[in-house]
């Protein structure tokens, strides 16, 4: 129909073909396939008739779009979860085979937390007869199950958000479950309800042996640029307690824009890499956002690592690598740019920028790119060196009026390192994900480009920066 907003269509990142969809859910690899559940609407474009969505992915770029999954039933709507291989059968559900099992949020009269296993690839599924799993104990919020294997303790363990706490349960079998331990009352931000929990442990500076657990936490609202926001926590887990190394008031961001909420990652990864992928929305006004026939939109997939710092140890993410693949028409570029100009215009709608400044020798007080422009309109993504910090400004994007807190201008800390500004700079259509560095400093921001606002370019203000590399790419998917 005239009103579908094609142009807003990401062409990498995922989109449902229509209706209502937030948080990824079920996460889980398997047998060749990276599966995608999704919270989705099929009826409708608001949010409703909570049920997972579908798709299917053999590089995390191309999707296969697949039926609904799991749809509401008597114990409720199908909220968020997760999706587990169960290797040995510690279930019993699948006859000694692998299978996959789901553990999600049953929300009716309360909030439980069931079970459905899937014995055909995850092309269909049985919920589990003896539901919930973990039946409504008194608390109003009370979900979003995710849950891993625990080799040092040999059994499963699951991390639920319970109020603004993570509950944390073991089980043998993903039927039987006892409460482990509680983490939050004295850590953290706690503007909002604690929403999808993820525990995982990772290396740092890719070095095993100094490995720390990460548990994210999801916080509507809260977040740091205004309603929904990710923050994260470094412990040590030891198979029941996760204990925090920050002191109770330091709170880390997982990303510093408005558009990345609830982001969880893959199970069973089969090289190691833990990865993830975010709703790119926020509740502030994700029912106001101006697609059609779709409402709602996933990020690039990205990849995690845990990163030295001038700071301490930082959560870092760069786009997945697979990215790279459908990069077309590459054009590089290296000089000096100043307020009379830099490198050559780029026209296009979804562009991948990989770029070096030399912060020695700057005089520029800041400097970066302007995107989505024409002679009104642009996204100005930048680096502000007196402040030393990153920053994504949508105040002209192009439509603003989608709410009050839309036109905003969101910053992310970011000490210089080694004298190199590092930016990479993921555009589709009608978002912009800016990674800083290694990807210890990212904002990922929704715009919706006024037509004809196709134009990348470079600036500066107040003097002039050295590019000692620049490339930018299409993205064909
Ligand atoms: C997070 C969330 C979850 C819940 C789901 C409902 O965005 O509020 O806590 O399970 O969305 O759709």
């Amino acid at each position: 129909s005239a009103s579908e907003t094609s142009q807003w269509r990401p062409s990498v990142c995922f989109t449902p073909e229509r209706n209502w969809m937030n948080d990824p859910n079920g996460m889980v690899y398997f047998k060749g396939e990276y599966h995608l559940f999704f919270q989705h609407n099929p009826y409708g474009d608001q949010w409703g008739n909570m049920s997972w969505g579908h798709a299917v992915s053999t590089d995390l770029v191309h999707w296969k779009h697949l039926p609904v999954a799991l749809e509401p039933d008597e114990l409720g709507d199908i909220f968020s979860g997760c999706a587990v291989v169960d290797h040995h059968d510690t279930s019993g559900l699948f006859g000694g085979r692998p299978g996959l099992v789901a553990l999600y949020t049953s929300a009716g009269d309360t909030q439980q937390q069931s079970l459905a296993y899937s014995s055909d690839r995850g092309r269909s599924w049985t919920k589990y007869s003896g539901n919930p799993v973990i039946p409504n104990s008194g608390e109003a919020d009370f979900r979003d199950p995710k849950v891993f294997w625990h080799a040092a303790t040999n059994r499963w363990v699951m991390s639920l958000a319970v109020g603004d706490r993570i509950r944390f349960y073991g089980s043998p079998n993903l039927l039987q479950w006892e409460q482990l331990s509680e983490f939050g009352a004295n850590h953290g931000a706690h503007g909002g309800v604690w929403e999808c929990p993820d525990l995982f442990r990772l290396p740092v500076d890719g070095d095993d042996r100094r490995g720390k657990w990460v548990l994210i936490v999801s916080i509507n609202p809260g977040g740091p640029a205004g309603g929904s926001g990710m923050q994260y926590f470094l412990g040590d887990f030891d198979g029941t307690t996760f204990t925090p190394d920050a002191a109770p008031d330091d709170v880390l961001w997982a990303d510093e824009g408005a558009d990345f909420y609830a982001a969880v990652s893959w199970s069973d990864v089969p090289d190691g890499r833990r990865l993830w992928l975010g709703w790119m929305s926020n509740w502030s006004y994700a029912a106001d956002v101006p697609t059609s026939p779709w409402r709602g939109g996933m990020s690039a997939p990205r990849e995690l690592e845990l990163v030295s710092t001038a700071a301490g140890t930082r959560l870092a993410q760069q786009p997945v690598t697979e990215l790279e693949r459908v990069r077309r028409n590459r054009r590089a570029w290296s000089g000096t740019v100043s307020e009379q100009g830099g490198a050559p215009n780029t026209e296009g709608t979804a562009l991948d920028v990989v770029a070096e400044f030399q912060l020695a020798g700057a005089t520029a007080t800041s400097f970066g790119f302007d995107v989505f422009a024409n002679d009104s309109y642009r996204t100005r993504i930048g680096y502000d060196v007196t402040r030393q910090e990153l920053f994504v400004d949508r105040r002209s994007s192009g439509r603003t009026t989608v709410h009050s807190s839309f036109p905003a201008r969101h910053t992310v800390p970011l000490p210089p390192t080694d004298g190199v500004l590092r930016l990479r700079i993921v555009l589709d259509r009608a978002n912009v994900q800016v990674f800083g560095d290694r990807g210890q400093a990212v904002i990922t921001d929704l715009v919706f480009p006024d037509d004809g606002s196709t134009r990348a370019s470079t600036f500066a203000i107040g003097g002039e920066v050295t590019v000692q590399a620049l490339e930018v790419f299409d993205l064909d998917a």
